[in-house]
C-alpha cells in the first residue's frame, strides 16, 4: 500500500465544514428549505457532514438530492467526457439549488452539470459549493461560490476522494507519496 501525506487533518476539516455551514445558513436564512445536490460519490461524505452542521444549527429544513456525473474512469486522469450516470428523479423546476462537489479540478463536471440542472432540470437558479479546488488545472470559468480549500496540482485522496475505489474512508485528506 503506498504512503500517504496529509495535506488536511480531521481536525481541520471539521472546522472548515463548521464554517462553510455558518455561511451557506447566514445567506440562506431567509428561505424556507435549502436544497443540495450532491455529487456521488466522492462528495458523500462532506456533504453529509455539511447537512448535519446545517441542521445543528437549527432553524433550517434541508433537501440533499443525489445525482451521479463523472468524467473520470478507474484512474486519475479525466477522460474529458462528462455524463450524467444516475439523474435526478425528483423534480427541482424552480428551485434555488447548491450543488455539493468533493474537488473542482478542470471545472468540466460542474459546468455539465450545472447546464443540466438549469437547461434539463429547470431550476432556477445553481450555486456550486466544493470542499477542495484546484484552480491550477481549470479548464473552464465556472464559478465556485463556496470553496473549503485550495489544493496544490496534486491528486489527493480521503475524505471521500478516491483513487480507482481506494482511500475514500481515509479521514483526512493526503496525497500519495512516490
Ligand atoms: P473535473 O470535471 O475535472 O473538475 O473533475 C471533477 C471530478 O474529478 C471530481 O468530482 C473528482 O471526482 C475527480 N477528481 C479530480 N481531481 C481529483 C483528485 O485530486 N483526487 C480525486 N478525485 C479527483
Ligand atoms: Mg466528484
Amino acid at each position: 500500500m503506498e504512503e500517504i501525506e496529509v495535506l488536511i487533518d480531521e481536525e481541520e476539516i471539521g472546522l472548515k465544514v463548521r464554517e462553510m455551514a455558518k455561511v451557506i445558513a447566514r445567506e440562506h436564512k431567509d428561505e424556507k428549505e435549502i436544497y443540495f445536490v450532491t455529487v456521488l460519490e466522492g462528495a458523500r461524505r462532506f456533504s453529509d457532514d455539511l447537512v448535519k452542521e446545517i441542521m445543528g444549527l437549527g432553524g433550517f429544513k434541508v433537501k440533499n438530492y443525489l445525482v451521479k456525473a463523472g468524467s473520470y474512469g478507474d484512474g486519475s486522469e479525466s477522460s474529458g467526457k462528462i455524463e450524467v450516470k444516475k439523474g435526478l428523479v425528483e423534480d427541482v423546476c424552480g428551485k434555488e439549488l447548491i450543488i455539493v462537489e468533493d474537488i473542482v479540478d478542470t471545472g468540466l463536471t460542474l459546468c455539465f452539470l450545472k447546464e443540466y440542472l438549469l437547461k434539463e432540470k429547470k431550476a432556477r437558479s445553481v450555486k456550486i459549493c466544493s470542499f477542495l479546488d484546484k484552480p491550477s488545472r481549470r479548464k473552464t470559468d465556472v464559478n465556485v461560490d463556496y470553496v473549503g480549500y485550495e489544493v496544490p496540482d496534486k491528486f489527493v485522496v480521503g475524505y471521500g476522494l478516491d483513487y480507482g475505489g481506494r482511500y475514500r474512508e481515509l479521514p483526512y485528506v493526503g496525497v500519495i507519496k512516490g
